[in-house]
């Protein structure tokens, strides 16, 4: 009987425990109510989906604040992804009332006060994507659940338009382009105001992000409009450098795409284009078409953010005093360039192969074409010093994946993490290279056996899927995804990676302009897993070798 009582009290107790929750949530729009997931002993995670940050935005026009709403929102459903074109880049799905927010946020024995919160901002070359990612049997790709519930942290999740809708623009006044960018910003805003009422702490905000979201945290932590609204940021393999992150020449685009949809050239375009239907606009981008050596596929990415003059009032690299107390970490997969270089260059992927030197050299070229006629031979010269005379396959495809890696993501990062610590003030700087062997590498796989961390292989590990779907993963691959939400988490926790909720498996030194160091992460690293002064040799060739002859040939032709 005496065993009984203690057996009730011990289940009664387990079920208000796991009863921490928010319930129902004043927000400035209205009520929301999301749903409980109790996920073990005293811990729950409440998920809020679909809440709206702003109204549905006017086409080609800056987001507007949300009317509000009466009664209590029922946040239980994704909210559609910003229209978009499909992947055969034959029809558009998604809607243009797609201002929405997700939110997940975790709880103990008591529901929770003053947590830290993460913004995730989603990759997809600024042309698709969605808040809640990738679905595989109900396990969405970019689910903040394993985050929020390791890292005792909120996750937020934020849509933002895309393609011509989200960033087409003249060059001027007329259209002047980065809606995305300002849905982006506008959520920033919504959950500073907000996240209070979810347990959150407005003032320890990190926004996150991966590729084109990458490149969108580091316009975010650029533009002067985020005063104030950002404390950290992370910038995974993307930042405003890249060569694909800013559009060279957005009128022609839009030229391009009145007359695609029917609009005239002249000074009745922005009118027409603003009332052309919206899925008609989607479908009149540029097609992002397969690359080759001679045209790779990145420089055909047409549609991304501007110097508007607004939102970025000038080049980025003028505006690093408005990061200068954001703590910034930047990284790079070491094989990012490897997607790429393998579509540009179809052999270097194929185990049965071979790739003529000749592709290495054309796809030189095509990268350093605006760098004058020596560029190709001279780069050509650094990244062949290691083949000797007779260079293997594998030699000369690894070095086709650096010259894509260097080029699309790592020298541009590079120089964005040198700026941001040259600049800052109270922000400080970290660098990172993950280096997780791929998974569809090794024998019997797909992949040649050398290659490292792909382009997005980082998104599994920062999200938990080793944890969330095991079977797909070793423990090397779980010991990873951990270190890495405990890298992130502890960052936006206490704007040092190091230090937080979460044991870390090595001490991960600041880069500073004297001393330029990197983490190395991957499932198998330790103490030793630190490096400096990341490709150097390489980051030189492009932001000075190479750029110094193209200003003499400048000077030469004068
Ligand atoms: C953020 O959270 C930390 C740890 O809880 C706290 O010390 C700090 O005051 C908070 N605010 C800011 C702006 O860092
Ligand atoms: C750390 O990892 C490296 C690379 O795997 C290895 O060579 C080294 O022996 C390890 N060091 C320690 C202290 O375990």
């Amino acid at each position: 009987m005496e065993k009984l009582k203690i057996l009730f009290a011990v289940v009664f107790s387990l079920g208000t425990a796991s009863a921490a929750s928010l319930g129902v949530v004043q927000t400035e729009g209205g009520a929301v109510q999301g749903r409980n997931i109790p996920l073990g002993l005293f811990r729950s995670v409440d998920v809020f989906k679909g809440i709206p940050f702003a109204a549905q935005p006017g086409t080609l026009e800056k987001p507007k604040a949300h009317p509000g709403w009466n009664g209590i929102l029922k946040a239980t459903k994704f909210a559609p992804r910003c229209l978009q074109m499909s992947m055969l880049q034959t029809s558009s799905f998604g809607s243009e009332d797609c201002l929405y927010l997700n939110i997940w946020v975790p709880h103990g024995r008591q529901v929770s006060s003053n947590l830290p919160v993460m913004i995730w901002l989603y990759g997809g070359g600024f042309m698709v994507g969605g808040s809640m990612g990738a679905n595989f049997l109900n396990n969405y790709l970019y689910s903040g659940q394993e985050i929020a519930d390791k890292g005792g942290v909120i996750v937020v999740s934020v849509g933002y338009r895309v393609g011509t809708l989200g960033f087409l623009s003249t060059g001027d006044s007329g259209l002047p382009g980065n809606y995305g960018l300002w849905d982006q910003h506008a959520a920033i805003a919504w959950v500073h105001r907000n996240i209070g009422s979810f347990g959150g702490d407005p003032e320890n905000i990190t926004i996150f992000g991966e590729s084109a979201g990458g490149a969108s945290v580091s316009f975010q932590t650029l533009s002067p409009h985020n005063k104030g609204l950002v404390k950290r940021a992370i910038s995974q393999s993307g930042v405003a450098f890249c060569p694909w992150a800013m559009s060279r020449n957005p009128r022609k685009v839009a030229e391009e795409v009145a007359v695609n949809v029917g609009c005239p050239t002249d000074d009745r375009m922005v009118d027409c284009l603003k009332s052309t239907d919206a899925k008609t606009l989607t479908m009149a981008a540029p097609r992002v078409t397969q690359g080759s050596p001679d045209s790779p596929g990145v420089t055909n990415l047409l549609l991304s953010p501007v110097v508007d003059g607004d939102f970025l009032p000038d080049r980025p690299e003028n505006l690093f005093h408005n990061a200068a107390d954001i703590d910034y970490i930047a990284g790079v997969n070491d094989m990012d360039g490897h997607l790429f270089t393998s579509q540009d260059i179809p052999s270097l992927g194929n185990k049965n192969k071979e790739t003529p030197v000749e592709d290495v050299k054309r796809l030189l070229a095509a990268y350093s074409k605006e760098l004058g006629p020596a560029a190709m031979e001279i780069a050509f010269a650094e990244y062949s010093s290691n083949w000797g005379s007779t260079p293997t396959q594998d030699t000369i495809k690894r070095s086709a994946v650096d010259i894509g890696t260097d080029y699309i993501f790592l020298v541009p990062i590079q120089t964005a993490i040198y700026l941001h610590a040259a600049n800052a003030r109270s922000g400080r700087t970290f660098s990172y290279m993950l280096s997780e062997p791929s998974l569809m590498a090794g024998p019997g796989k797909p992949y040649h056996d050398w290659v490292g961390s792909d382009h997005a292989d980082d998104l599994q590990y920062v999200f938990g899927k080793p944890f969330t779907t095991p079977k797909a993963y070793g423990d090397r691959h779980r010991a990873l995804s951990g270190y890495m939400i405990a890298y992130w988490t502890n960052f936006a926790r206490t704007g040092n990676p190091n230090k937080g909720n979460l044991q870390v498996p090595a001490m991960w030194p600041e880069f500073t302009s004297t001393e330029q160091q990197f983490l190395e992460i991957n499932g198998k690293m330790n103490e030793s897993s630190t490096g400096h002064e990341m490709r150097l040799r390489f980051v030189r060739l492009w932001t000075s070798t190479l750029p110094s002859l193209a200003s003499r040939d400048v000077t030469e032709a004068q």
